[in-house]
């Protein structure tokens, strides 16, 4: 028997991720290829005409599993029964603008999202904050949206788990597909660490540790770190626009993995809320190794924190209390 479809909210999909991410989530990249959704769209005012350019070219696309579109402007409309919401939307930073001045438009659209989310949304609606600063746009959408279980409101950081999977493949030349369990902790910014500690390669003889294979501890300590750290900038410096085809497709990964599960032995990386795992500040959206079963992801526990480590999950953790400081300020 078909599926009963699922609605995905999406918003700005006139930007540029939300422009790559509908046509993936249209043909099943995010929650596979037998399950038929419903695409929910969200835009500005401004951006009213280019929003129904988009759902025409959803129509021109015939999509089999596509069963609708909501195309709107309107907050409340695009919010009703939403099922999984993937929130792309966020003000941008300007020239000559103050981090706190970006900070007090991005509370001020997360506060009004969050209790159009609050209102109209499924009871069980898993939330996907992608827009920056990620992690704290999560936070204050969780303030601003309680009836949404806490487990159920995360960031994006599964693109810089991606990048890191992608630097070692490209660093020792194996398949991208044969490397797992690298970390990425803390925030969505340069003071993530990506962690090669507990990653592995799956070779002709068995799963090897990263480090054996890299065989260069050095340039896993400094420069692998920086270039995963300094990614989106350098995609900026290339393309004059931040990334956007590896940003919609992790986060298609993101969601399908938390809905479908992880496979067994592999975890992957996403910004949730701090239950003081790893002595991390409890409620602060953090990202942590996650394993992902019937809908639920769990956070990987017992694993070894080095000294050199555990310094650099406190230095991210710290800009996560400052910018919560910050976006609180701005709610005065
Ligand atoms: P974009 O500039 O193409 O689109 C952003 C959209 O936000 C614009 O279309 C604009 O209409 C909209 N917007 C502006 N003001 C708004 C408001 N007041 N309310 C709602 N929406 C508003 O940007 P993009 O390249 O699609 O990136 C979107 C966001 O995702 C940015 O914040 C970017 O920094 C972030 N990003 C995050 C990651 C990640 O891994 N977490 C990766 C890449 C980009
Ligand atoms: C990215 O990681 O590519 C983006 O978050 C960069 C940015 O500042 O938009």
């Amino acid at each position: 028997m078909a599926k009963d479809p699922v609605r995905v909210l999406v918003t700005v999909v006139a930007g540029q991720i939300g422009y790559a991410i509908v046509p993936m989530i249209a043909r099943g990249a995010m929650l596979g290829p037998d399950q038929p959704v419903i695409l929910h769209m969200l835009d500005i005012e401004p951006a009213a005409e280019a929003l129904n350019g988009v759902r025409m070219e959803l129509i021109d696309a015939a999509f089999p599993l596509l069963k609708g579109v909501v195309a709107t402007t309107n907050a409340e409309e695009a919010c009703k029964g939403v099922n999984i919401a993937v929130m792309v939307g966020g003000f941008p930073r300007k020239e000559g603008m103050e981090r706190k001045d970006v900070m007090s438009k991005n509370v001020s659209i997360y506060k009004a999202q969050a209790s159009a989310l609050e209102k109209h949304a499924a009871e069980d609606c898993k939330v996907l904050v992608v827009a920056n600063p990620a992690n704290t746009n999560a936070l204050i959408l969780k303030k601003f949206a309680p009836s949404i279980p806490e487990k159920n409101i995360t960031c994006l950081t599964r693109l810089d788990h991606n990048r890191a999977l992608g630097q070692i493949s490209e660093r020792i030349n194996v398949h991208v597909g044969d490397v797992k369990n690298v970390i990425i902790w803390g925030n969505h910014s340069s003071t993530q660490y990506p962690d090669v500690n507990h990653a592995t390669v799956a070779t002709s003889s068995g799963e090897k540790n990263v480090r054996e294979l890299v065989a260069d501890d050095n340039w896993l300590n400094s420069e692998f770190i920086t270039m995963v750290q300094q990614r989106g900038a350098a995609i900026i410096k290339a393309r004059k626009l931040s990334s956007a085809l590896s940003a919609a497709s992790s986060a298609c990964d993101h969601i399908r993995d938390w809905v479908l599960g992880t496979p067994k032995g592999k975890w992957v990386s996403m910004g949730v809320y701090s239950d003081g795992s790893y002595g991390i500040q409890p409620g602060l959206i953090y990202s942590f190794p996650v394993t992902c079963e019937k809908g639920e992801w769990s956070i990987v526990q017992g694993l070894k924190i080095d000294e050199f480590s555990r310094a650099k999950l406190d230095a991210t953790e710290q800009e996560l209390i400052e910018e919560k400081a910050l976006a609180y300020s701005c709610l005065n």
